[in-house]
């Protein structure tokens, strides 16, 4: 398969701990195309809102401080070998190791409601896809920032099995949480995330469903890798 030429966008949506930022990063590496995790964006706003005073931990939003800093915070990515994806800066800082921890988690739905929050962050993605070759995962890829993607995927799993996942996940870091409360935020995220008035998740019309609660990584890339084949092959 000729993966370089062609190059097509894949759009990866679905659910809070779905396994879509492991699954993206795997086809990217795959493809050698370029991942974008947009959480990741967005968790790292609502960090840069939560240490500058914008957002306070039991979740009171000041806007307009928040909407007033937006032109102060520069979002890159840079490729770390040792772990094999990029790290997300903020103004220059890594802050990857910090965007994950359950302050955030808690808070970045409310961030990420902000109509000022989305436009920012899906200029930079729309930049970041412009010659394509990339695999970007969020809640509104396929609907709001690529509508045109080649593939469309929405990956889903029951709320039981992703709040083991991510408690599984914070565990291994050593953050003490526990399963009721991951399990509380993983619900309360998709509630926040479908209804949410701007770009909520859905599934676009033309996007593919994979449930993954019973799959491993290797069967969800042998499910992909035959879609990408053929929308390649077509370009
Ligand atoms: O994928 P994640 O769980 O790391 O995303 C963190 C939050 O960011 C999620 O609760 C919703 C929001 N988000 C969004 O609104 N739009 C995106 N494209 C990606 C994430």
């Amino acid at each position: 398969m000729d993966c370089c030429n062609n190059k097509i966008i894949i759009a990866i949506d679905g659910y809070s701990s779905s396994g879509k930022s492991t699954f993206a990063r795997r086809i990217a590496a795959r493809l050698g195309y370029i991942f974008i995790d947009t959480g990741a964006m967005y968790r790292a706003v609502t960090l840069y809102a939560l240490e500058n005073n914008a957002v306070d931990a039991d979740g009171t939003v000041d806007k307009d401080r928040l909407i007033g800093m937006l032109d102060d915070i520069k979002i890159t990515f840079r490729f770390n070998s040792e772990r094999g994806a990029s790290d997300v800066y903020v103004n220059g800082e890594n802050v990857e190791g910090r965007i994950r921890s359950i302050a955030v988690s808690n808070l970045v739905s409310k961030v990420s409601s902000i109509p000022e929050v989305r436009e920012k962050l899906v200029a930079i993605q729309q930049e970041l896809g412009r010659d394509r070759g990339v695999v970007m995962d969020g809640r509104d890829i396929g609907t709001v920032v690529f509508p045109d993607a080649e593939l469309k995927i929405f990956l889903t799993a029951d709320p039981a099995v992703r709040a083991k996942r991510r408690y599984d996940e914070l565990s291994a870091k050593g953050e003490r949480v526990s399963y009721e409360e991951i399990e509380r935020n993983v619900r309360d995220r998709d509630r926040a995330d479908e209804t949410r008035e701007i770009s909520p998740l859905r599934k676009a019309a033309d996007a593919v469903v994979l449930d993954n609660s019973h799959m491993t990584l290797d069967e969800q890339m042998e499910w992909v890798m035959q879609r990408v084949e053929e929308k390649i092959s077509r370009q």
